[in-house]
């Protein structure tokens, strides 16, 4: 592909941005500069839909890079749009595709018309499946399938305790891993959750922040999938040489220490191969994508501020074309 092939945007366009470090209300809907052309393997696309992950807004890489302030910054790093130009090197995407994927956290991300990504970091959107859903999918859906891979590393048999068992990416966690062979158990907080947990696959559904009844070394592995503050049971629950993740802080390496258990950090990638496996599953309808509600891109701001508010589970999106027409 070549700059010709380019319908590049120019000028300014329409764009939710943070000035300051802080939440939901420090974001305001506004002009901001298009991006600058893509060169090298970096691909510009029209967002057409942006996920929101709430927890996005405390993570360090939305706000600064290599230590330097990066404000003003644009959240929401999961997206479906169309290619409107690529760089040089971007490989097999082509201007009009319908792609969809992950900006990398240190980047702006997709709560825009236009937003830069390398070509790595995308792939095809399947047909058929909506701007919506698919980009419902991308952190979530990847996070599951890569955690299950490397860092968990559970084959069919396996234990999985699985904490948080409501959320985006515990869903897709329950969902990979039933289809694995796995042996599931969720937490969850309410006993309203209890059905969908099992809808996902789960054999088991706990529900109680503090399950009682989890024999001690009971699990191969144990993942925290509802955020910050991993509690001590999640370590306690995994037999000695047995693996804890955790997916927004560092664990606790003396209590993992104590426990005998090999706790790390983990970290998604934007994989292509990955992309193209959640693509396929989507594809085929094969997973349950849940959107709790679908926001203007305008009213990004109120989509933030309404975590926790929904009456249903699921990702909260940006219609980022919705404006447009
Ligand atoms: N490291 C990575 O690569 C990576 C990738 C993606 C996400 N993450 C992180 O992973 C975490 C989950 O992300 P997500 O997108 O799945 O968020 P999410 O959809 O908001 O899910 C979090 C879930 O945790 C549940 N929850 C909260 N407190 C709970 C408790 N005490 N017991 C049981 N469930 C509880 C909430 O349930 P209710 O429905 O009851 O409120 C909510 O559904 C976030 O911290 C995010 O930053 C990390």
């Amino acid at each position: 592909m070549n700059a010709a092939e380019s319908n590049a945007p120019a000028g300014r366009m329409k764009a939710l941005r943070a000035h300051a470090r802080g939440g939901a209300e420090q974001l305001v809907y506004e002009d901001a500069p298009v991006p600058d052309a893509p060169t090298g393997s970096d691909v510009c696309v029209r967002v057409k839909a942006a996920a929101i992950t709430f927890d996005e807004l405390t993570w360090n890489e939305t706000w600064e890079v290599d230590g330097v302030d990066r404000t003003p910054t644009i959240p929401s790093h999961e997206f479906a749009g169309v290619v409107v130009a690529v760089g040089p090197e971007a490989g097999e995407f082509a201007v009009g595709d319908e792609v969809f994927g992950l900006v990398p956290f240190d980047r702006n991300g997709a709560a825009a018309e236009y937003v830069l990504v390398p070509s790595t970091s995308l792939a095809v959107k399947p047909a058929g499946v909506s701007d919506v859903v698919a980009a419902a999918a991308v952190l979530p859906g990847l996070t599951a399938i890569e955690a299950l891979e490397e860092p968990l590393g559970l084959v069919s048999g396996q234990r999985l305790l699985v904490r948080g068992g409501t959320g985006a990416v515990a869903s897709f966690l329950t969902q990979f891993a039933h289809r694995m062979g796995l042996s599931v158990t969720v937490t969850v907080r309410s006993l309203a959750s209890v059905d969908r947990a099992k809808q996902h696959g789960a054999d088991e559904v706990l529900v109680a922040d503090e399950p009682a009844g989890i024999a001690a070394g009971s699990f191969d592995a144990s993942i925290d999938a509802v955020g910050a503050g991993t509690p001590d049971w999640l370590y306690r629950a995994v037999r000695p040489g047995g693996r804890v993740i955790t997916l927004q802080e560092a664990p606790d390496a003396d209590l993992a220490q104590k426990c005998g258990v090999d706790a790390a950090f983990f970290l998604v990638e934007a994989r292509a191969d990955a992309l193209s496996r959640l693509g396929a599953d989507l594809a085929a309808g094969d997973l349950e994508v849940a959107v709790a509600k679908v926001y203007p891109l305008a009213e990004g701001r109120a989509a933030y501020a309404g975590r926790g508010q929904s009456e249903k589970p699921g990702k909260t999106v940006l219609d980022v074309a919705a404006r447009e027409s």
